[in-house]
């Protein structure tokens, strides 16, 4: 389910004149509004967790993402890089977050569950042996994440195959090139409030959820080049 709102675009980028010298300042990222109420997803996720986790710990990505972006353009202008691994590690920690929660949102949907159809389904197959073979997997993925994380199945596009993948924080344990198509959040914001330290309960609650139309979109357009965006066109 996307939301229609351009102006709150994920990857929306606000309009900001050049500088006097013509050096373009850096964008901000958005945060996007989600495609359905806090609620609508109850009472797999409640109202509250869905608020916290998208005004709070999203919105809390995007901040100091941009923040990063603004003092890695000082960090240009003064040639003073002595900041500067700690600066692209805030950047991939929050960018990522970013891309991540993204997704997340609208790989859910209130009319979600069942299973996938087509192209997808047959990959899953052959990929993955079986779809109850992948759900197994995936939620171990996610059960046994240490600290925070997600469970994600991802496009392998070199190998051309599906992979279920484990990501530390946001962005660490990646498959470099791989395009996520699928991914569950399994810090404990995402659910504690609701489900405690039974994790693996939200993990089997989130396949009421899942919205086979955008992630057999993702995967439709993962076959094509440079589509690893969370958008997917209609
Ligand atoms: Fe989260």
């Amino acid at each position: 389910m996307l939301g229609t709102n351009t102006a709150t675009h994920w990857a929306g980028r606000a309009p900001l004149p050049t500088t006097p010298t013509g050096a373009r300042p850096s964008q901000p990222y958005l945060l996007p509004e989600l495609g359905y109420d806090y609620g609508a997803l109850e009472p797999h996720i409640s109202g509250r967790i869905m608020e916290l986790h998208h005004r709070r710990h999203h919105a809390g990505h995007v901040k100091s993402l941009n923040l990063a972006l603004t003092q890695l353009d000082a960090a240009r202008a003064n040639r003073s890089f002595l900041r500067l691994a700690a600066l692209e590690r805030t950047l991939a920690f929050n960018l990522s977050g970013h891309v991540m929660h993204s997704l997340f949102w609208r790989n859910l949907s209130p009319q979600g569950g069942g299973m996938p159809g087509g192209a997808l389904a047959a990959a899953i197959d052959r990929d993955l042996g079986s779809f109850g073979a992948f759900q197994r997997q995936f939620n171990a993925t996610g059960a046994s994440v240490t600290g925070s994380g997600w469970a994600a199945l991802v496009w392998e596009p070199l190998g051309r195959r599906l992979l279920v993948i484990q990501i530390y924080d946001h962005q660490s344990n990646l498959v470099q090139g791989s395009v996520p198509l699928m991914v569950a959040d399994a810090w404990e914001h995402a659910y504690y409030l609701q489900y405690h330290d039974r994790r693996a309960d939200f993990f089997a609650a989130l396949w009421r959820l899942w919205d086979w139309t955008d992630i057999c979109a993702r995967f439709e357009a993962a076959q094509r080049p440079r589509s690893i965006s969370p958008e997917v066109e209609d």
